[in-house]
Order: structure tokens, then C-alpha cells, then sequence
């Protein structure tokens, strides 16, 4: 195994796309930012530098990080963010993964800009379980405002309102030709005949899941959340932020002389507005001079709010379950169950005055009616510490208190409670949670994304969870692994995880809206009784608050 060096300074950087020139913040000047490459097994050491005025923490979405969750990056949950002029190492090993992650800052909306790929190769001497693709391409999709999307969440948060959605979808950076002065603005990926490409598919918008899709070509999907799957192929490919899925595309065995358009854009099934337009690249043949250049093909997506596709399609998902390939598997019993609500919600607004949100109150969002707020310092050295006292308590409900129809007529009441409440589990506690979509304010799906460990989804449904019936069709023999899973709307999810990992574990909507909103909570995980089952002291260049 091989140690990686890298530094990624943090600048600003002007950069001009729908015809505007503005800066934005980036690593080392790249918009997306530069690929991390390293192979299972390897340490990973990143030295980021903090150049600009904003503070800033880095994540590395997806990894694991065994007993290193001073690495992880959600800012105040495991470390104080960066701050101008000081930089931080991050150190971790990749243990048991291979595939395709993203790395993205982890502080307001900041990862809007700051992302970019991790590409885990297998061990040297190891294989893919499927064929050796001719060339890799990351493909990674992105949302882009016009105006500086700090100061469009800080007026949302301010009004109490929705925020402004985006202008633009961005697939590698480019918006393409469906936007405004944008058709030189268009990622192109050029291909031979009769290969067969991996295409690293990474979902980085920040408050939209995406339809995608490759005209007159079929994808076939191999990997999700860096896990091997079964592979199975479909003309469009559904992937919510914090997602990440690799699929092979095979291509024609002659030359078409043809323009074939790959799209992306939104399923969206919430009340409010969203960003409903299409990102559009090209995918063409190198080769001799076509005669016949401009035939241009289209894909076809489904609606923006075709949630029975998307269920027909994430049922598609399962584990490899080869021995070879497979590093955890689907725990069998359960010692702690949980059933969390998630879903929007209001707070009042201030005395005497009406905000921008339902019926003149603010929005919020919550898990069992908890709106999640982030401390002023990092909970994780406040558990190493044992000082959680002012900073945070471990009585989060493992149900929610005032049970209702989640998918049924809204309550009457919509107000959230505010807090710093955490679960505090044993090592290797076997968890097995259902999330259950809530119509307040509308059905919607919620990309659940948790830190610290992949889950297995052992089942999913619309309506309400029943908790007699819907456990006897789990799959406990493939189900799929992954990090982020999206929570249907108006139905549920339930997953499975072993607390094999010390530390303080973020989990929350990878909406960004809807994290700011307070859909986030914490989960402890105590130290085992072996020094290996224990989570070390902070590095010594951990930030301060
Ligand atoms: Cu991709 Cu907590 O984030």
C-alpha cells in the first residue's frame, strides 16, 4: 500500500459561464475540482489550505473512515472549520472500498463549488468483476447560480422562504447548449466504435436528484456508492445527490456519423419550485469525416415527477453477493431499532413580523420533529473530551412523540422542535432504521445520506410503515449497499448498519436545503473494548473554534 500526498489549496477564481463572469471558490483554481485517485488500501493525505475569507471544511463523501472520523469534515460536527490562513491535514486509510466517491466541502452551501471525483481503483493484482473498460470517464453533474449561492441560502434562512433555485445544471462543469450563451460551454465525450467505457457517474447538485440518460444507448450499471452490484441496464439512470454510480457503456460497433445528446435533469415530486431545466452534452465517434455530421439524437427522459419509475428502478439494486467482493454483510439481527420521521416543517417568525414560508412562518425541516442545530464547537471533540454539558444531549427519540398519518392529512400543527439531540450506541450495535417520508408541507422524496458507514436497504414502500407486515418481505440475502439512499415520497425505507466505527456520524438530506432547514442529526458510536475498536486522540493540527 502507498501513501498519497496531496495539497488542494483553497482560492477564488473567476469564472464565466451563462454569459457571466464572477469568482467563485475552488481547489487549486479547478471548477469541478481535481480528482482524487488512490487504490483500496491506500493512505490518503490531503493538506488543505485555507486562501479565502470564507471558513471552510472539506468531506470526503462515501469513505468509511475507520477510527479516523477526526478526517470526516461536516463542519461542528467533527471538527471546527478552517479558517483563513491555517490550513488542516486530512488522513485516512481506504478500507474496503473501491469505486467511485466525491469529495466536497461540508459548511453552508459551500460544496456548491467546491467538489470534485474520488476514483478508488481496485488492489493491484485485483480485477473488476466485469470486463476491463476501455478508457474511465467521471461525469459529474452539478448546479450553478448566477448569484453567489452563499448569499441565496443566507436570504432564505433570513426570509424564512424558499431559496432561489438554480439556473443551471452542469454535467463536468458545462451547462451546454440548452442554456444561454452556452452552446461552446458543453462537455463532449469522444468515443471509439465497439469499446466499452466506464462512465463514473457522481451527482453533486445540490438539491436535486437527476434523471440521465445517453440517446439510442443503453447503459449497464455495475457499482453504487463505491459497492459492486448486480449488473442491469436501463436507458436512464436516476441518481440523487450524494449518490454515486458507475455504468458501463458499450459502444456501437461502427461508426454512426452521428451526434448523440447524454441529459440530465430533475425529478421533483416536492410543492415548491425547482430548477426544471436540462443540462445537455454530446457523446461522439472519432474517426474518419462522417458524410452525414448533423443527425443529432435526443434521449427520452420520464416526467419530472414519475416517482413509479424511479421505484421500479431503485428495486433494481443488489448486492454482488459473491464472496470475493463482498466486505460486510447484511446483519441478520437486530439489537436497536429506530423509526425516524423526515420531512418539512415551520418555526414562527419573530414577533410582529411575517416570513416568507407557509402561512407566514419560516421553513425548517426535521427528523422526529427534531430540527437539528449545529453547535458552536465540533461534537466530536466534545465527546472525546467528555464535555457534551451546554454542548449537546443523547436523548434523540427513537420514534417520533406524537405519532400521526405521515402520509395521510397533515397535522394541523407543522412546528418543528429546535435541538442538539444525538443517539449514543454501543460498538457494534446492529441498527436497523425505517425512514418515513412525512406529507407536512407535501410528499417528497429525501436523499438520506449517512456518514460513517454504508448501510444495506433491507426494504422500502409508500404509505405508511407497518411494522408487523412490511418486515416479512426484507431482503436479507442482496440487498444493496450504499451511503445515500433516497427516501420514497410518501412511503419509507428501512436500513440496516453494525456500529463498527467510534466516532460521531453526521446523517442528514443531501437537499442541501433541506440540511440547512435542520434535517440532520448525529449519531455516537462508544469505543469497543479493544485499542482497535477505539477512536484515537485528534491530530495535533485539528482546527479550533
Ligand atoms: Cu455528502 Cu454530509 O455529505
Amino acid at each position: 500500500c502507498t501513501t498519497r500526498h496531496y495539497t488542494f489549496n483553497i482560492v477564488q477564481k473567476n469564472v464565466t459561464r451563462l454569459c457571466k463572469t464572477k469568482s467563485i471558490i475552488t481547489v487549486n483554481g479547478k471548477f469541478p475540482g481535481p480528482r482524487l485517485i488512490a487504490r483500496e488500501g491506500d493512505q490518503v493525505l490531503v493538506k488543505v489550505v485555507n486562501n479565502v475569507t470564507n471558513n471552510i471544511t472539506l468531506h470526503w463523501h462515501g469513505i468509511r473512515q475507520l477510527r479516523s472520523g477526526w478526517s470526516d469534515g461536516p463542519a461542528y460536527v467533527t471538527q471546527c472549520p478552517i479558517q483563513t490562513g491555517q490550513n488542516y491535514t486530512y488522513n485516512f486509510t481506504i478500507t474496503g472500498q473501491r469505486g467511485t466517491l466525491f469529495w466536497h466541502a461540508h459548511i453552508s452551501w459551500l460544496r456548491s463549488t467546491l467538489h470534485g471525483p474520488i476514483i478508488i481503483l481496485p488492489k493491484k493484482n485485483e480485477t473488476y468483476p466485469f470486463r476491463k473498460p476501455y478508457k474511465e470517464v467521471p461525469i459529474i453533474f452539478g448546479e450553478w447560480w448566477n448569484a453567489d449561492p452563499e448569499a441565496v441560502i443566507s436570504e432564505a434562512l433570513q426570509t424564512g422562504g424558499g431559496p432561489n433555485v438554480s439556473d443551471a445544471y452542469t454535467i463536468n462543469g458545462r451547462p451546454g447548449p440548452s442554456y444561454n450563451c452556452s452552446s461552446k460551454d458543453t462537455f463532449k465525450l469522444k468515443v471509439k466504435p465497439g469499446k466499452t467505457y466506464l462512465l463514473r457517474l457522481i451527482n453533486a447538485a445540490m438539491n436535486d436528484e437527476l434523471f440521465f440518460g445517453i440517446a439510442n444507448h443503453t447503459l449497464t450499471i455495475v457499482e453504487a456508492d463505491a459497492v459492486y452490484v448486480k449488473p442491469f441496464s436501463t436507458s436512464v439512470v436516476v441518481i440523487t445527490p450524494g449518490q454515486t454510480t458507475n455504468v458501463l457503456l458499450k459502444t456501437k460497433s461502427h461508426h454512426p456519423n452521428a451526434t448523440f445528446i447524454m441529459a440530465a435533469q430533475p425529478y421533483s415530486t416536492g410543492q415548491g419550485t425547482f430548477d426544471n431545466s436540462t443540462v445537455t452534452a454530446f457523446l461522439e465517434y472519432e474517426g474518419k469525416n462522417p458524410s452525414n455530421k448533423n443527425a443529432i439524437f435526443t434521449p427520452t427522459l420520464p416526467q419530472f415527477n414519475a416517482t413509479s419509475f424511479v421505484a421500479n428502478f431503485t428495486k433494481k439494486f443488489r448486492s454482488l453477493n459473491n464472496p470475493k467482493y463482498t466486505i460486510a454483510n447484511v446483519p441478520q439481527k437486530v439489537d436497536k431499532q429506530f423509526f425516524f420521521t423526515v420531512g418539512l416543517g415551520t418555526t414562527p417568525c419573530n414577533q410582529n413580523s411575517t416570513c416568507a414560508g407557509p402561512n407566514g412562518t419560516k421553513f425548517a425541516a426535521s427528523v422526529n420533529n427534531v430540527s437539528f442545530a449545529l453547535p458552536a464547537t465540533a461534537l466530536l471533540q466534545a465527546h472525546f473530551s467528555k464535555k457534551s454539558n451546554g454542548i449537546y444531549t443523547t436523548d434523540f427519540p427513537t420514534n417520533p412523540q406524537n405519532p400521526f398519518n405521515y402520509t395521510g392529512t397533515p397535522p394541523n400543527n407543522t412546528l418543528v422542535s429546535n435541538g442538539t439531540r444525538l443517539v449514543s450506541l454501543p460498538f457494534n450495535t446492529s441498527v436497523e432504521l425505517v425512514l418515513q417520508d412525512t406529507s407536512i408541507l407535501g410528499a417528497e422524496s429525501h436523499p438520506l445520506h449517512l456518514h460513517g458507514f454504508n448501510f444495506f436497504i433491507v426494504g422500502e414502500g409508500f404509505g405508511n410503515y407497518d411494522p408487523t407486515n412490511d418486515p416479512l418481505n426484507f431482503n436479507l440475502v442482496d440487498p444493496v449497499e450504499r451511503n445515500t439512499v433516497g427516501v420514497p415520497s410518501g412511503g419509507w425505507v428501512a436500513i440496516r448498519f453494525l456500529t463498527d466505527n467510534p466516532g460521531v456520524w453526521f446523517m442528514h438530506c443531501h437537499f442541501d436545503v433541506h440540511t440547512s432547514w435542520g434535517l440532520r442529526m448525529a449519531w455516537i458510536v462508544l469505543d469497543g473494548p479493544l485499542p482497535s475498536q477505539q477512536l484515537p486522540p485528534p491530530p495535533f493540527d485539528l482546527p479550533k473554534c
